[in-house]
């Protein structure tokens, strides 16, 4: 009996320190999900968000200039990275979570050789990403933003490095208005 009785506390032990570290290890997590990456400075500017090349890489449209009759509104691979757990919500809800940022980076096509932008590469003729081009950034924030269904735009510049470190949110002709025209309905993305 003294045998089983010592069995059974025993595993009540092992329970409650197995619960006690899964508690442990799943509180740093929650933390990071509620936090957004988007970090607005005291004038209400947005600040460039850190580490968003290690994001989710969700795809790079390109738009070279030789596609475009010489002349592209980005002439650039659009390289786009959203946190996972922004990934995750959109791809089970449809919607973005407030607080979610997206980053597009635009990168120039690697020295053309041929008129449409593209050249050859020991693995075949194509568009190949050259230099960081400039970084437009959206933040899902209802709060700051009531109009355009709660999307802020924000360029951190269309040119070279280095970017502008903190920005005003752009205004509706340059930005908003061609993703509201096209993609409302999909949470303007
Ligand atoms: C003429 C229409 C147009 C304008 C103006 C425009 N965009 Fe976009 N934007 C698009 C399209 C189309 C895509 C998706 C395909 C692509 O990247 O070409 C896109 C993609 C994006 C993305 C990646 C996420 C997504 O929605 O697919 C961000 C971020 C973004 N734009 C921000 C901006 C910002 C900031 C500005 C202003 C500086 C801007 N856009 C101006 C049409 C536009």
């Amino acid at each position: 009996m003294q045998k089983r009785q010592y069995l059974v506390a025993a595993l009540a032990a092992i329970a409650f320190i197995g619960m006690a570290i899964a508690l442990f290890r799943a509180k740093p997590v929650v933390a990071q999900s509620e936090r957004s990456a988007a970090v607005f400075a005291s004038d209400g500017k947005l600040t460039l968000p850190k580490g968003y090349r290690t994001w989710v890489y969700v795809g790079g449209p390109v738009t070279p200039n030789g596609l475009n009759n010489g002349k592209a509104g980005f002439p650039e691979f659009h390289n786009v990275y959203i946190q996972a757990q922004n990934v995750e919500a959109y791809l089970k809800t449809g919607s973005f979570p407030e607080g979610a940022v997206i980053v597009k980076e635009l990168t120039r096509v690697l020295d053309p050789t041929f008129r449409d932008g593209s050249r050859t590469e020991p693995s075949g003729r194509g568009f190949f990403n050259g230099e960081f081009n400039g970084i437009d950034v959206t933040v899902k924030d209802s709060k700051r933003v009531s109009k355009t269904n709660g999307w802020g735009f924000f360029t951190f510049g269309h040119h070279r490095l280095p970017y502008d470190k903190t920005v005003a949110e752009s205004p509706t002709t340059v930005c908003t208005g061609c993703h509201m025209a096209n993609v409302a309905k999909t949470d303007m993305t």
